[in-house]
């Protein structure tokens, strides 16, 4: 059947999410895979979460209404911001996609660092509009390099601090004097999806910048250290006429009931976001020392993952890690054709993977 879709959809690629591990050990006949691909939580989810979900099951025939008033009620209470400041989403994902369907027409520009996450550029060129990527320098986010592409046609520009997939963090100072330097009609998108992993005391917070004369949006993500990335549940901070406009085109229920309860646990649970952030630099540094035995480069990372310079091909490098049922993310679709990315698992999985590292790049 002959329909019409517009160029720019018809030559998106999808996003290519980490290989799940059901699928690696039904293709390989191996029972005791180890996942390292998609950033996630190695303690799971909050047990906290887990109840308040078990507990929300017998009211799901309900639209979840009241769930995302009291979600939006405690991060607001959290973050000492109004609630008309918070919009939540399917993921933070969802928020990152509505910016763009809010910003972006055809033939509009955003600006984003080259590489990141990948979402970003499908989100821009979903709405026909031209991503322009800023190579990083010293694997690090190039503001300059961003405001130096700024054009008349600019309308958004994505960062992530951490960034993914280098680990590196933009500095308070270099942060304050981009945001300085920011056209008025332009959003900046700070991408915070690994912050609560970041050890550097100086990293800024794209909160303390929600009331500048700039239009400034932060986004967060119960996926990563509370767990939750299954469920689907970020949000976005920004200025009220923004989330205004975000919740004109956001779908009604776009969290569901289940997810909002998860989250609302996983807020309070304290205990488990102070063990996973714990194990998660513990086990950096584990990661660390068995690649500075193999003499493997890395980079030292700020979030819960790490880039890891194998010095071969990468996607050979992830079949062959895969053959030893460990999945970890080839970064040649990032453009780093010889790195993987892992991300902190367990002492046991990160044990498997050095291992697996040791006769794979033998
Ligand atoms: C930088 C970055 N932003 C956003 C996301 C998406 O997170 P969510 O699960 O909240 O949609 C990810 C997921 O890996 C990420 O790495």
């Amino acid at each position: 059947m002959k329909i019409s879709v517009p160029d720019h959809i018809r030559s998106l690629k999808p996003y290519v999410a980490g290989k799940p591990l059901e699928e690696l050990e039904r293709e390989y006949g191996i029972t005791d895979a180890v996942k390292l691909a998609s950033n996630e939580n190695p303690l799971g989810p909050s047990p906290m979460a887990v109840k308040a979900v078990q507990d929300s099951l017998e009211t799901m025939h309900r639209y979840p209404n009241g769930g995302s008033y009291e979600l939006i009620g405690r991060l607001s209470n959290r973050l000492k911001l109004n609630r008309e400041n918070i919009v939540l989403g399917n993921g933070s994902d969802d928020i990152i996609a509505l910016l763009a369907q809010v910003l972006l027409q055809a033939g509009d520009e955003a600006i984003l660092p080259r590489p990141s996450f990948l979402f970003y550029d499908i989100v821009i060129r979903g709405c026909g509009a031209i991503p322009v990527g800023v190579p990083l320098k010293s694997h690090s986010t190039d503001l300059d390099g961003m405001l130096a592409r700024i054009s008349s046609k600019t309308r958004l520009i994505f960062v992530n601090n951490p960034h993914n997939p280098t680990g590196s963090l933009i500095s308070r100072e270099s942060l304050e004097t981009f945001i300085a330097a920011l056209p008025t009609n332009i959003v900046l998108a700070i991408d915070e999806a690994y912050f609560e992993f970041v050890k550097d005391r100086g990293c800024p917070a794209s909160i303390d910048y929600l009331q500048s004369d700039k239009i400034v949006v932060g986004l967060r993500t119960f996926s990563k250290a509370y767990g939750l990335a299954g469920l689907r549940v970020g949000y976005g901070l920004m200025p009220s006429f923004l989330a205004d406009l975000l919740n004109r085109v956001r779908q009604p229920f776009n969290v569901n009931s289940l997810a909002l309860a998860g989250a609302i646990a996983a807020l309070e649970d304290e205990n488990f976001l102070t063990e996973t952030v714990a194990l998660v630099h513990d086990e950096l540094a584990f990661l660390y020392r068995g690649l500075d035995d193999l003499a493997v480069e890395y980079l030292e990372s700020q979030a819960n993952f790490c880039l890891i310079r194998v010095a071969k091909n990468a996607d050979e490098v992830f079949e062959d890690l895969l053959k030893q049922g460990v999945i970890v993310r080839s970064m040649t679709s990032y453009g780093y054709p010889d790195c993987i990315r892992v991300n902190v698992g367990r002492r046991h999985e990160n044990v498997r993977l050095l291992e697996a590292l040791k006769v794979v790049l033998k």
